[in-house]
């Protein structure tokens, strides 16, 4: 019989198994070598944060780290950004997130982009949070204010045109006038977000430059202006105002395929996901693989499994033409993604053993991210933020 130690002992590369770094576990934490993990490649995150920075001629830059920072983990992400100058603060959309932040010891302003009831309010003044203002509540933050006896830091949103969160740009002024009057509150900053058509991009930033400057002139206090997520890094300069309001572009993946060679901004990808090969075998002409016979062989062919599936973020359209990368090699998806299962089309030589490292996305052609979406018809914000944040972090 096989005993454990032998199985692993013949494991090949088995004194390189991911001993995952569990930036955001507790130290007892113990993962299987054959568990599916995340990487995270700080240079490159560094890496991308000088290049916009320079793109954005040194205005400071609010990180967006929400969905778990884009899968990097939000503590592994906000942790490696942090010491960074050019980081002016932290964005999140739940509350959890920027406790989660505060508790990992984060110390830089960290922006709830959320509605809070007043109790949560309170929460976030307690935490040194800052809450994201749209609607009358300010005599609720004086109460706090009086509570804590300190001033209120706050935001403001400003709805030009997406219609989501944020005040509608035809009442702000209102709005804003009344927080900027209140002496307990300071207002830290004012931002809008674009809808990311290019021609209504220009109305709504008309929008808010006009709302902006009126409010100015009758002297109430912004604070920094801001509206450009990634896409405007790229596409309008003339948004980048005070501040810029980046996410995926910090994580080094091209939101828009046709960025990549636009030449505007030089992008290393952040993050990546592997797992290793559970298993391999040859397959007989006809026989299946995968729920419902999804694949038939049409000849005799070697298979792989690795154990990762949809319940990991890994798409279930993965099936419908994604690669994965092992020894250099990359092979189809084949059957269906199963909840954490994916089997990939060898060919007709076993050319690879259990235990090879399968990289599902990296920064290498044909396996990157964008690669990966445009073959699951998905986007790179399902991939990255789509990974179920239980999977080991690996801060390389
Ligand atoms: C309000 C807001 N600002 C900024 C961002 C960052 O966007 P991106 O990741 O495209 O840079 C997001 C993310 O969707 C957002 O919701």
């Amino acid at each position: 019989m096989t005993s454990r130690r032998s199985f692993l002992g013949s494991v090949p590369a088995l004194a390189a198994l991911p001993r995952a770094v569990l930036a955001e576990e507790a130290p007892r934490t113990v993962h299987g070598s054959f568990d599916p993990w995340v990487e995270v490649h700080p240079e490159n995150l560094r890496f991308n944060v000088e290049q916009i920075h320079r793109r954005v001629e040194a205005r400071p830059i609010l990180a967006v780290v929400k969905n778990n920072g884009y899968g990097l983990g939000v503590a592994n992400a906000a942790g490696l950004l942090e010491p960074l100058p050019a980081i002016a603060g932290f964005a999140v959309v739940k509350l959890q997130e920027a406790l989660a932040l505060r508790d990992a010891g984060v110390r830089k302003p960290v922006l709830v982009m959320a509605f809070l009831a007043e109790a949560d309010l309170e929460e976030a003044v307690r935490r040194e949070i800052t809450p994201l203002v749209f609607t009358p509540v300010a005599d609720a933050l004086e109460r706090i204010a009086a509570k804590f006896q300190r001033t209120v830091p706050i935001q403001v949103c400003v709805d030009t045109g997406i219609g989501r969160l944020g005040v509608p740009y035809r009442r702000a002024a209102a709005l804003i006038h009344d927080l900027a009057a209140r002496q307990s509150v300071s207002i830290q900053g004012t931002m809008m977000t674009f809808t990311e058509d290019p021609d209504f991009d220009r109305e709504q930033l008309a929008r808010f430059r006009s709302l902006c400057e009126g409010l100015k002139k009758q002297g109430a206090l912004l604070g920094r202006m801001h509206a450009a997520s990634s896409f405007a890094l790229f596409r309008q300069p003339d948004a980048f105002l005070d501040m810029v309001r980046p996410g995926m572009a910090i994580y080094g993946a091209y939101s828009e395929p046709e960025f990549r060679h636009a030449g505007t901004l030089e992008l290393r990808l952040a993050v990546s996901l592997k797992a290793r090969v559970a298993y391999v075998k040859q397959l007989k002409k006809a026989d299946s693989a995968g729920y419902n016979r999804a694949y038939v062989a049409r000849d005799d062919v070697w298979v792989a499994t690795l154990p990762v599936g949809h319940a990991d973020g890994w798409p279930r359209t993965a099936a419908k033409g994604a690669r994965v990368r092992i020894g250099g090699e990359l092979y189809p998806v084949i059957a269906s993604v199963s909840a954490s299962h994916t089997i990939v089309e060898i060919g007709r030589e076993p050319r690879v053993q259990i235990g090879d490292v399968a990289t599902l996305f990296d920064w290498q052609e044909g396996s990157r991210p964008e690669d990966v979406a445009a073959a699951c018809g998905s986007s790179v914000y399902d991939l990255t933020m789509h990974l179920n944040p239980l999977l080991p972090r690996r801060v390389l």
